[in-house]
């Protein structure tokens, strides 16, 4: 049986990314995306590879997910994931879940073990019983971000998201999505990332879509299936991105950006931010593509 040339796709969010902070972008994105081409170059599933890649940015205090997540009102870290299989439609989230050192790994957990949104000490709870990383709730904080809620100061570069989505030489697909919020945000608010079809999509039959943005946006759209949908008949991955941003943007407004790999292997971005970090990998690269923005559609290259 002949092999997929596998692909993997990460984003650290669609935001303004300041001048300082590009090179921990490019270097974030790309660790992550590393991380999860090692899972599949050497055969691993297309869900592995997603929480492999995932947990690299959120062990990274530039991106806003896991370590270094932007506080809630009250000064705490309160973080959502999940994690979508494209081969059986398959899905595990937590939400508002606090002290987990990888909300992605429990996502996954989930998914495997019955598909479900776990919130809040129910997300927690499971997390523990099932000998996944837990820390203290303040060790999830860091020196920058508490510095700034302490001053609550006017913050540009990192109001979003992680995410990633992979294909593997089985032809299988996944998506998977993890977030610390938005700045500020209420005790238990929860946005798009722990939404199947909102912030994360994943089908075998036409592709996967990991989103960002403001959740209040993305929600009303059902973005990741937006994007999903419009890959229908073939479209290229990085109209059926724009195609599904621009509905956004007409729509509801609000920032928002989106990456898709289809069924064939293709991928694409869209984001209507200022910037948008994203690497991909594949066969052909020797070192994962890293960008902080794009100046021309893919389709179009
Ligand atoms: N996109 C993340 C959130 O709105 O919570």
């Amino acid at each position: 049986m002949s092999q997929t040339k596998p692909v993997i796709i990460v984003h650290g969010g669609a935001k303004t990314i300041s001048e300082d902070k590009v090179e921990a972008n490019h270097a974030g994105c790309r660790a992550a995306a590393l991380a999860g081409w090692s899972v599949l170059a050497q055969g691993g599933s297309a869900a592995e590879a997603v929480e492999a890649a995932i947990r690299v940015l959120e062990s990274d205090q530039t991106f806003n997910a896991g370590f270094g997540s932007t506080l809630n009102s009250e000064g705490e870290v309160e973080v959502d994931a999940a994690i979508m299989d494209g081969a059986t439609l398959s899905w595990g989230a937590v939400a508002a879940v606090q002290g987990v050192r990888h909300p992605i790994a429990a996502a996954r957990r989930i998914m495997e073990e019955k598909p479900r949104l776990l919130v809040a000490r129910s997300g927690e709870r499971f997390a523990l019983e099932h000998g996944l990383e837990m820390c203290a709730k303040k060790d999830l904080i860091s020196e920058e971000q508490y510095e700034e809620w302490k001053e609550d100061v006017e913050v540009l570069d990192r109001p979003n998201t992680v995410g990633c989505v992979a294909l593997d030489i089985n032809g299988n697909l996944a998506a998977g999505t993890s977030t610390g919020g938005t700045n500020g945000q209420p005790q238990g608010r929860v946005g798009d990332t722990a939404l199947v079809g909102c912030g994360l999509y994943a089908d075998n039959r036409l592709g996967g879509c990991s989103t960002t943005g403001d959740g209040e946006s993305i929600i009303p759209v059902v973005l990741a299936k937006s994007a999903i949908d419009a890959l229908a008949g073939g479209r290229h991955p990085d109209e059926a991105a724009q195609q599904a941003i621009a509905t956004l943007q007409s729509r509801v407004e609000g920032e928002a950006g989106c990456i898709l790999i289809d069924c064939q292997g293709r991928i694409g971005w869209a984001y209507n931010s200022e910037d948008m970090a994203v690497a991909y990998m594949n066969e052909e690269l020797s070192e994962p593509a890293t960008f902080t923005g794009k100046e021309q559609p893919l389709a179009a290259a």
